[in-house]
């Protein structure tokens, strides 16, 4: 099962003055369970991507398959069946919290299953385990208004009003984005957990827009480089932080770990191993030193 993007193109506005090719052949896989993140330069077609994806936007040319069915069908049936594709993908956009607008934090979660005519039941229950999956309590958050809250709740609300509709696949643009480093960390722990699964959930499959190299070398299975439309870099993040000339061309700096890592090894101080966290960072020093000792 997967999401696969065929020689995909996208032009804004076409024939007009202001037409601007936003995307260029595009070919990839997103395989199911795995985490994926997205990096670019600004303006290099990442949030245009993602809209592709999630079938909000049809490609200019190329194909979108989500599970083996087209996005972009003309016929009766293929319609059908692309509305039910699409349902499997939830796509939480930047800054989710300015689309807020109910009255209370449950109404406002509740809103995309109200929207696909499920039973109250249904609605209630799926409101209660959005809001535990994004780490808010329902009896102490349901009722409050979605105005009231800090900056990282919100964006929490928005989340869950995204999970509420039980997508397979997760696509965040940036949702650390503005949050301080405790609200980061948590946020991004969460979302691990989600890309896991807990419990009798399913894991789910991740897709994230981030400028933050760091993160994307400890979280991501597996990397898409843009460059002004185009996939110029695709791989685990350990092979593609590899390619300084490619990142460079892109406009993208390395991992501050890697550079540092690199660094260390050239002195002698630090063993020869694949480093994608601090405390494989640790390892890697204590192997150095211990080699030298
Ligand atoms: N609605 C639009 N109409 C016309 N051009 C657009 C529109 N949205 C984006 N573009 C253009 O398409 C290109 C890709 O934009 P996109 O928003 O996908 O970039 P991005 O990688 O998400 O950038 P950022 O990191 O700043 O969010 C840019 O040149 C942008 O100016
Ligand atoms: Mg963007």
């Amino acid at each position: 099962m997967s999401i696969e993007l065929k020689n995909v193109s996208y032009t804004y506005m076409p024939g007009t003055p202001m037409e601007r090719q936003a995307l260029m052949g595009i070919n990839l896989t997103i395989e199911q369970g795995r985490l994926y993140a997205i990096a670019g330069h600004t303006g290099s077609g990442k949030s245009t991507l993602i809209q592709l994806m999630a079938g909000l936007l049809p490609p200019t040319s190329g194909e979108v398959m989500v599970e083996g069915v087209k996005l972009n069908a003309r016929d009766k049936e293929g319609k059908k069946q692309a509305v039910l594709a699409r349902r499997r993908i939830g796509i939480v956009f930047q800054y989710p919290e300015q689309q807020l607008f109910e009255e209370t934090v449950e109404a406002d979660v509740a809103f995309g299953p109200k929207n696909q005519g499920l039973s109250e039941e249904e609605i209630s229950a799926r409101v209660k385990e959005s809001l535990e999956l994004v780490g808010l309590d329902y009896e102490k958050f349901g009722q409050k208004s979605p105005f009231m809250l800090s900056g990282g709740e919100k964006r929490r609300v928005a989340i869950a009003g995204v999970l509420a509709l039980n997508p397979a696949y997760l696509i965040l643009d940036e949702p650390t984005a503005g949050l301080d480093p405790r609200g980061r960390e948590s946020l991004l722990q969460m979302i691990t957990d989600l890309q896991k699964g807990t419990g009798d959930r399913e894991p789910m499959t991740i897709i994230l827009v981030s400028h933050a190299m760091d993160d994307i070398l400890r979280l991501a299975d597996e990397m898409f480089v843009l460059q002004e439309g185009r996939l110029t870099a695709s791989g685990s993040p350990l092979e593609v932080f590899k390619c300084w000339d490619i990142l460079a061309e892109a406009g993208l700096e390395p991992p501050e770990l890697l550079l540092l890592m690199e660094q260390l090894q050239e002195a002698g101080l630090a063993a020869e191993m694949p480093v994608r966290n601090f405390k494989d960072a640790v390892k890697a020093v204590e192997r150095g030193l211990k080699k030298r000792a």
